[in-house]
């Protein structure tokens, strides 16, 4: 759909919420709103746009809110969006709010609703909103950084506690298909153990010997950062103490992950990249995802970033394992 003419554009946050939503919808109003468009705000994602929960938003309405954590226009998940019919509907609500682009902040599952729509006529772009940092087109997610941060300040506060009782600790940070966070806790947090949702596989006996070996090298305690996909770290903290010996405590940190004032990593890039998403529409474009690449600021195809699958990096693991000695 190339050389529509975009007079109305529309935003909305979707999936999980992140810390820099709000600064990305602020920039997507006020850059909109700068360049003569008018902008619509959905309410609660895909699910809001399917029950027509669409209104208008002025340069005042995303005053104070770049500072703020969660999105302002509430986000959420919708199975009927994933429907053929749904999609249908979503394109033909668009259409009646006369919505020609749209602007879907969001993770891997919302740019598929997004690609859906561009299929169907209305210009979409996306911007990636996710603590997961999971989306392969681009170095940066709006949100990691903020989440990464939170995660690592309440690891290091479990760890004083872990040394002065010499116990072993596992801290469980979010993430179910993606082990970014624990990755990144794993380095900034000098952790003995990193357990990935991508390494399923790992030996718990391996740990329970490195555990004691330890010990033996003088260690006062024993980090282990454990991902969500993995879980069970309340049991596993039991079969830990009762392998060792050595006194274990759980700790799962959970959605605290997901709320705060987002850094100023978080609001930077993602204002840079709400106001890039909408000159990408204003451009013509469509079925586009905003990225971050190499130090510059890029655009892929919806579907080619869709067919990319992001990997843990073997090199950085290796050398969280090694840092750990
Ligand atoms: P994220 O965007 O963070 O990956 P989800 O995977 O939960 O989060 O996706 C968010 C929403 O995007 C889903 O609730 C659904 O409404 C929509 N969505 C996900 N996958 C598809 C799909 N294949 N087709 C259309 N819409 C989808
Ligand atoms: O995608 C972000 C994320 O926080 C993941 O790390 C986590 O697995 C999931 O969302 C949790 O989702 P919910 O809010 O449904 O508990």
């Amino acid at each position: 759909m190339a050389g529509k003419v975009i007079r109305t554009i529309g935003v909305l946050t979707s999936g999980g919420d992140a810390p820099g939503m709000n600064a990305a919808i602020r920039a997507v109003v006020r850059t909109g709103l700068g360049k003569g468009l008018k902008v619509r705000g959905i309410r609660k994602g895909y699910q809001g746009l399917l029950n027509e929960e669409i209104i208008d938003l002025s340069a005042r309405d995303v005053s104070d809110t770049i500072q703020r954590g969660g999105t302002i226009l509430q986000t959420a998940r919708c199975e009927e969006m994933r429907t053929e019919d749904g999609q249908q509907k979503a394109a033909a609500i668009c259409k009646k709010y006369g919505i020609d682009g749209l602007v879907v902040i969001g993770g891997d599952g919302s740019f598929a609703g997004a690609q859906k729509l561009a299929n169907l006529g209305v210009n979409t772009v996306g911007i990636p909103g996710t603590i997961d940092l999971d989306i392969d087109c681009t170095e940066y997610t709006i949100g990691f950084d903020t989440a990464v941060n939170t995660a690592m300040e309440a690891i290091d506060k479990v760890r004083d506690t872990s040394t002065s009782h010499e116990r072993c600790s596992i801290i469980e940070v979010m993430g179910r298909d993606a082990g970014y966070l624990a990755l990144w806790c794993g380095i900034a947090n000098g952790a003995e153990r990193i357990l990935l949702p991508e390494e399923h596989d790992y030996d718990e006996n391996i740990i329970v010997e490195d555990i004691q070996e330890n010990r033996r090298r003088g260690k006062k305690n024993y980090i282990i950062i454990n991902a969500e996909g993995i879980g069970d770290s309340i049991n596993m903290a039991k079969r830990i103490e009762e392998a060792t010996g050595m006194e274990t405590r759980a700790t799962i940190i959970g959605h605290m992950q997901r709320g705060g004032s987002p850094t100023c990593k978080d609001r930077v890039y993602a204002s840079i990249m709400g106001a890039m998403a909408v000159d990408l529409l204003l451009e013509g474009k469509s079925n586009r995802v905003v990225g971050y690449r190499h130090g510059q600021y890029v655009d892929f195809d919806i579907d080619e970033a869709l067919g990319m699958k992001k990997m843990i990096p073997p090199y950085q693991y290796d050398i969280a394992k090694l840092l750990a000695l």
